[in-house]
């Protein structure tokens, strides 16, 4: 029975101040944690046990995902005590996978498509391995896949390789972080110490003849960078809002208390129990985890805001991201712009009539701090 890795290990350097509290892979998309939906679509295709590696901050996604009873699957864990790198990881749970073929994945990745198509093309391609591939417009930070006409991969070449073997940036496809491999593959990972799969083992089996790409379309996201997460999140959304009919209502959950005179831009999603006060406007592109409460006259729009935040009176935001518990003090106002974000870790209390803004770089503050000065960059 084909059973599924998903790594959680990294430290997610690039999403700080955000995975300062929480994993990269709890990170919420469009309030559901980004790990939860990819076992949701494993689920679709008929995976029953599914192996998470963790090792940072790994009590939180124990809690979460538990004994996988909750979605009617079974979740094992491995554990590093520090991070063993792609291929270190799936080594270890190597006792746990058993003697069949196996989905592989990296669990930063937003994607929606059929994975059981995937493993069908797998075995009829018959190699050790198939990579899911994607083309982007600017490969640089990703692995890039050079593929013949039968879909064999003729070379992997993982970032920073490409950076100095490319003259000009050109859309080409890239290793999307989804794979099927064949039991074998791990007996190309040595034990026991770090080891890159993307570095060390696929680059060997592509001059084996004995890697594939299975190109998929549609949405497809590395959430690596504050800003690839802000616009994958609002994607998302869209997305959610076209499948819904473009039926705000439906994109606002059990439980909501909306005041008088709210106007609501779509698309908006409001996760439960979430409270708006009176005269505010709210979109487009704004996401409210639950329990969270604007409170009167307030202005929101392109921003996320995770669970439990606390937004007082008269508070102005825009290209903003604010994760759980933060309180904003009245008529506050967080401003970014573009690529150019303000970036509120968990906790963080910033006070009445302040002003945050990120015109030429990113505003990142820290966990619990408390905010009692503007902060114009
Ligand atoms: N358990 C564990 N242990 N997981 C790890 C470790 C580790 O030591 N190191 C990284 N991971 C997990 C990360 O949490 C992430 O889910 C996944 O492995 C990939 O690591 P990233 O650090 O996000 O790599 P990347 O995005 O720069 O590049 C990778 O993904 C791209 C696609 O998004 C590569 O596989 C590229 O080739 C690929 O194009
Ligand atoms: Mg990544």
């Amino acid at each position: 029975m084909t059973k599924a890795v998903i790594l959680s290990g990294g430290w997610g350097t690039r999403l700080r101040p955000l995975t300062c509290t929480i994993p990269k892979t709890l990170i919420p998309i469009v309030n559901v944690p980004l790990m939860e939906n990819t076992i949701k679509q494993l689920i679709k295709a008929g995976i029953k046990e599914i192996i998470l590696a963790v090792s940072v901050m790994s009590d939180q996604l124990k809690n979460y995902f538990g004994d996988g009873s909750k979605w009617g699957i079974s979740i094992y864990y491995t554990e590093e005590k520090e991070p063993m790198g792609t291929a270190g990881a799936v080594k270890l749970a190597e006792n746990l996978i058993g003697t069949d073929n196996f989905f592989m994945l990296n669990g930063d990745v937003i994607s929606y498509f059929d994975f059981s198509q995937m493993l069908k093309a797998h075995k009829n391609y018959g190699g050790l391995g198939t990579i899911s591939s994607y083309t982007v417009e600017d490969p640089r930070r990703y692995g890039t896949l050079v593929i013949d006409n039968n879909s064999r991969i003729i070379k992997f070449l993982e970032k920073k390789i490409i950076d100095d073997t490319i003259s000009e940036i050109k859309p080409m496809p890239i290793n999307a972080g989804i794979y099927v491999l064949e039991n074998e593959v791990l007996s190309y990972i040595e034990s026991d110490r770090p080891v890159s799969i993307e570095r060390k083992v696929f680059p060997v089996l592509a001059k084996e003849d004995n890697l594939y790409a299975y190109e998929i379309s549609g949405i497809w996201k590395d959430i690596g960078l504050p800003e690839d997460y802000f616009y994958g999140n609002f994607m998302i959304l869209e997305n959610l809002f076209q499948e819904k009919g473009k039926d705000q209502k439906k994109l606002i959950s059990e439980g909501c208390k909306i005041g008088k005179n709210v106007e609501i831009i779509p698309p908006v999603a409001l996760d439960q129990n979430v409270i708006i006060e009176n005269n505010s406007r709210i979109g487009p592109n704004v996401i409210v985890g639950k329990y969270s409460k604007i409170c009167d006259n307030c202005e929101i729009s392109n921003s996320i805001l995770f669970d439990h935040c606390y937004i007082s009176k008269g508070v102005k935001m825009n290209n903003t991201i604010i994760a759980d518990y933060c309180s904003i003090g009245e008529k506050t106002k967080i401003e970014g712009s573009g690529n150019n974000l303000v970036i509120l870790s968990s906790w963080v209390s910033v006070k009445d009539n302040l002003e945050l803004k990120g015109k030429t770089t990113s505003i990142r503050v820290c966990h619990h701090e408390s905010i009692k000065q503007s902060l114009i960059e």
